[in-house]
């Protein structure tokens, strides 16, 4: 699915990554951990094709990044980030937004055809964010708008969702229901999902792999059971810490001893 190899990126003399190579099977969903800074937006711009590396080669879903179109690319590829949020003018339902996202171009003001109302509404429910379907999506709390940005992404059936701190900012109870809902899409099955956080407690059922970033590196990637060890994790975080799990759930606290 994904194929980097060697990829670098230099900002204003500083490398902000440096020889990542990373490497998904179709059938993995990947959890993309990593200090604040160390350069996971930067290596999902690479991935999504806005950002040309300074050297490295990009294989996404079969496409080699140079040598295909990479709009009819991205149509495949659902991206949702914190960072990211709509500027909308005028009240537009949340599913109406939802409904936006079957083609990328903005269609707001058309009335929406049946199959797409029903559609949207199924991925909302899937977000468990059916109760808000009607609200203007800019009266909505960021969780709300979250799972809403998240349901549009859906519409367009992409082979490969990109989920970038989607937790942000959100309260316990809110988390733990974003989670539910983001561990329970990982079971449709021609989709893989790749879900960026700072937070190994995040790593939710439905996830098979972990890739763990350190100041630009790749410090690590492979599968959660071998990778998410108190030894890589330790090094990556430069601090000692011990994993414990919870109901299939990491726990990772700092050791004491
Ligand atoms: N356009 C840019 N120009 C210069 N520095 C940047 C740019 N974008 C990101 N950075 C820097 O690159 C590093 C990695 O950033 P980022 O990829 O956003 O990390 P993360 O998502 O892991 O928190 C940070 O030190 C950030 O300040
Ligand atoms: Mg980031």
């Amino acid at each position: 699915m994904l194929q980097l190899e060697n990829i670098s990126v230099r900002r204003l003399d500083q490398h902000i990554l440096r020889s990542v190579d990373w490497q998904t099977e179709e059938g993995q969903h990947w959890v993309l951990l990593g200090a604040n800074g160390a350069g996971k937006t930067t290596l999902l711009q690479v991935v999504l094709g806005y950002l040309w590396p300074t050297t490295g080669s990009v294989r996404v879903l079969g496409k080699t990044y140079g040598e295909c179109d990479l709009r009819e690319l991205r149509k495949r590829i659902g991206y949702v980030s914190v960072q990211m949020d709509m500027r909308l003018e005028g009240s537009v339902s949340a599913l109406e937004l939802v409904a936006s996202g079957k083609t990328a171009s903005f269609q707001l003001y058309e009335p929406l055809k049946d199959d797409d109302r029903e559609l949207a509404s199924h991925y909302l429910r899937e977000m468990d964010a059916e109760s808000v379907m009607e609200k203007p999506y800019h009266l909505l709390s960021q969780g709300e708008r979250q799972k809403v940005l998240i349901a549009r992404a859906l519409m367009a059936n992409p082979d490969l969702l990109v989920l970038d701190e989607p937790c942000n900012g959100l309260d316990f109870p809110s988390r733990e229901r974003m989670l539910s809902a983001v561990s329970g899409m990982t079971e449709a099955s021609h989709r893989q999902m790749i879900y960026v956080t700072h937070y190994p407690d995040e790593i939710v059922p439905g996830f098979t792999h972990v890739a763990i970033m350190k100041a630009g590196r790749m410090a690590a990637a492979g599968p959660i059971a071998d990778t998410l060890t108190d030894c890589v994790l330790s090094d990556a975080y430069d601090v000692p810490v011990r994993v414990h799990w919870f109901d299939e759930r990491p726990v990772v606290r700092v050791a004491r001893d």
